[in-house]
């Protein structure tokens, strides 16, 4: 078994004085959620460039430091938060490395490697993590990976600043989060395109929009909340659901003829593929 997985939300939870570095929606999500479960206000900072959103992160998180550029004040930082697009990553590093202590990186953007984040930062701890968008909402789910350096004490930490974004899952190699970007960064266009077609169905079936939509959503989210709290394995899960003969069946069938379990993995090639291409062309310098 090569990863771990905790679903634990901290509570009353001590971190280390914390720079986020963009406070963008991803931020903000991380930032609530952490101050919800206790975190010291005073103990996060934010540099954020744009004056409009620091003033939405003032009015939201009163107390939170808010830097309008790095400057000295991000050398308490013992733990610092990459969430700017990762084309923004370049110049964000070089403008914060003249300030950065010997802190534990934490990176959220997609696709840059640890390689890349160790040459712009000059920081040998790193977590690279991979939510997803329901982390918004603190449903998503994270993939996260250490680099050797990293002390348990960091991916600690690590998974104490991911757990407002939902549930962790650790690798232990980095290209697995470019599986993990298949299955979960990808996965919820995924369930908005089964849930958009077996809504479309059910208008076509007679009923109304709002109907198809609730009972198709209500459902996804009913049978992903049954599976988790069970551990049957997930065909066994399905033919407990299928009698021979019956209505599931008949649906299963035509999937089966069109063989969508081979059509789902070739897709999730395809994202892993893509991912990893993503990840090569941020790493060119
Ligand atoms: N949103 C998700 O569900 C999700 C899921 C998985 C991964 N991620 C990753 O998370 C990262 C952040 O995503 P997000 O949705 O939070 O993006 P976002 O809302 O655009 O937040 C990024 C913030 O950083 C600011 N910024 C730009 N340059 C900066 C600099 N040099 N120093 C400091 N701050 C700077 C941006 O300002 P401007 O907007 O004005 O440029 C923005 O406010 C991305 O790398 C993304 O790949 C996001």
């Amino acid at each position: 078994m090569n990863t771990t997985t905790s679903h634990s939300n901290p509570s009353g939870i001590s971190l280390p004085i914390v720079a986020f570095i963009g406070g963008g929606n991803m931020s903000s999500a991380l930032i609530g959620g952490l101050l919800g479960a206790g975190a010291v206000a005073a103990r996060i900072l934010v540099v954020e460039p744009f004056a409009e959103q620091r003033q939405r992160l003032q009015q939201r998180f009163g107390g939170v430091r808010l830097l309008d550029a790095p400057g000295e004040e991000l050398r308490d930082a013992q733990a610092v938060v990459w969430a700017v697009k990762p084309q923004q990553f370049a110049q964000a590093a070089a403008d914060c490395r003249p300030h950065l202590a010997d802190a534990l990186q934490v990176s959220i953007m997609a696709g840059v490697r640890c390689a890349a984040i160790a040459r712009k930062t000059g920081a040998q701890r790193l977590v690279r993590t991979m939510p997803n968008t329901p982390a918004l909402i603190g449903q998503g789910i994270t993939g996260l990976y250490a680099s050797a350096q990293a002390s348990a004490a960091d991916r600690a930490v690590a998974d104490a600043l991911l757990a407002p974004a939902g549930a962790r899952v650790w690798v232990e190699r980095e290209d697995l989060l470019d599986a993990v970007t298949a299955v979960s960064g990808s996965g919820p266009a995924y369930a908005f395109y089964l849930a958009e077609a077996m809504s479309r169905a059910g208008e076509e079936l007679g009923l109304t929009a709002a109907q198809a939509r609730e009972l198709a959503l209500a459902t996804l989210a009913g049978a992903a909340a049954l599976a988790q709290g069970s551990s049957e394995p997930l065909d066994t899960l399905r033919a407990n659901v299928t009698s021979k003969g019956g209505t599931t069946a008949a649906a299963l069938a035509v999937f089966d003829a069109a063989d969508m379990q081979a059509t789902i993995g070739r897709a999730l090639h395809a994202a892993a593929q893509r991912a990893k291409e993503l990840g090569d062309a941020l790493d060119v310098d």
